[in-house]
């Protein structure tokens, strides 16, 4: 049933170009340059005449929700929240029937994030859920959505659940983006090409295996990690971070790699770690200045760089390659070193990769 993979986690690590695939099959109709999506299309007016996105989820889906937040501003132009379901539902929200509410959850059953969709109903809001499995409760209550359609996810940490998460969030920002026209046709049917090409690309960066398991060979036995990006890659850093404290029970914490300087440089030494995504779009240069401000209090960089770096594989301790993308999608990709780097460092720690201690697949208490 693992598929010859030692863990579940792994499999579906290595299931995502085919579950990215699947998750935009039939929608992403590129000879047309469309994208067919029903819960979009049958509620178009609502979408475009929204004030503005409100989106909800936890964990690992909630980082899926603030790429989507860089998607949809940066293509669509519309404004979005992104909030942790139990804070929102907790905290008297000001929600109108103009607001647009999307649920984002694996499993569909997260408690937290059903009850942020009723109330979110309660005040006439509408309601677009994205979750992975067919007939679930946040399905159910919402009304419309669009399922990711990874197939079954079992590892507890939620691996391609996330990268097609983003995958048909993207779709959805595109699509409006086409609607409102605030992209180009040539740099909407660019994206919609580039889309197509991340299943290989994300093979690719799957080709990294072996280094990343001897990077983690090096690093398992810290006792902290740090995780650092920008934009786009910034949720990635937080994804990151949480991957590994989930499954090695190391303490990691991710950062925009800006606010560094704010507080976290104090943590910087010889013994500190730290992975800085650092692909070529999105604020390069401004990373590698962060870069050096490390190395020169000795942290040890591991580099999640574009194919072909130069800068960042100078100060670095060590690079990991991802194959070049258009910058919303570069998440797709870098998120993938950064899921095996934890992967190896737990089982290398001996630790129960697919069902870490104290974690369950969906969370139904409040
Ligand atoms: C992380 C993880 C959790 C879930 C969170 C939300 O690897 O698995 O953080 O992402 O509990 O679950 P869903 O997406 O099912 O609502």
């Amino acid at each position: 049933e693992k598929g010859g993979y030692d863990h579940f986690m792994l499999k579906e690590i290595y299931e995502q170009p085919k579950a990215i695939n699947d998750t935009y099959r039939g929608r992403l109709l590129r000879d047309e340059a469309i994208i067919k999506m029903a819960g979009i299309e049958d509620n178009m007016k609502k979408f475009l005449n929204a004030n503005r996105i409100i989106i909800v989820a936890c964990g690992t889906s909630w980082h899926a929700g603030l790429v989507a937040e860089y998607i949809f501003e940066d293509l669509a132009r519309i404004p979005v929240e992104v909030e942790y379901a139990s804070e929102f539902r907790y905290r008297n929200p000001v929600i109108t029937e103009n607001d647009i509410l999307i649920a984002i959850s694996q499993s569909g059953e997260t408690a937290d994030t059903l009850a942020a969709i009723k109330l979110a109903k309660s005040k006439g809001a509408f309601v677009f859920g994205v979750c992975n499995v067919v007939g679930s409760s946040i399905a159910r209550e919402s009304d419309a959505g669009a399922y990711t359609h990874a197939g079954p996810e079992i590892g507890v940490a939620s691996t391609k659940a996330f990268t097609t998460q983003i995958t048909v969030l993207s779709l959805i920002a595109l699509r409006l983006a086409r609607a409102k026209g605030t992209i180009s046709s040539s740099d909407y049917r660019h994206h919609l090409l580039e889309l197509e090409m991340i299943p290989g690309k994300v093979e690719e960066a799957l080709k990294s295996d072996a280094l990343i398991k001897s990077i983690s060979q090096v690093y398992k036995d810290s006792p902290n990690f740090l995780y650092l990006g920008r934009g786009y890659n910034f949720p990635v850093a937080l994804e990151g971070a949480l991957k590994l404290k989930e499954i090695s029970y190391i303490h990691a914490e991710g950062y925009p790699a800006a606010e560094m300087k704010h507080g976290p440089i104090a943590l910087i030494d010889e013994n500190m770690p730290i992975v800085v995504i650092a692909t070529k779009k999105g604020h390069y240069e401004k990373v590698v200045s962060n870069i050096q401000e490390i190395k020169s209090r000795k942290g040890k960089i591991i580099g999640i760089v574009t194919e072909g770096d130069v800068q960042v594989k100078e100060l670095a301790d060590h690079v990991i390659e991802v194959p070049e993308t258009l910058e919303p999608l570069t998440p797709l990709l870098t998120t993938i070193p950064l899921q095996l780097l934890s992967y190896h460092i737990a089982v290398m720690l001996n630790k129960n990769v697919d069902q870490p201690r104290n974690l369950a697949k969906s969370v139904t208490v409040e």
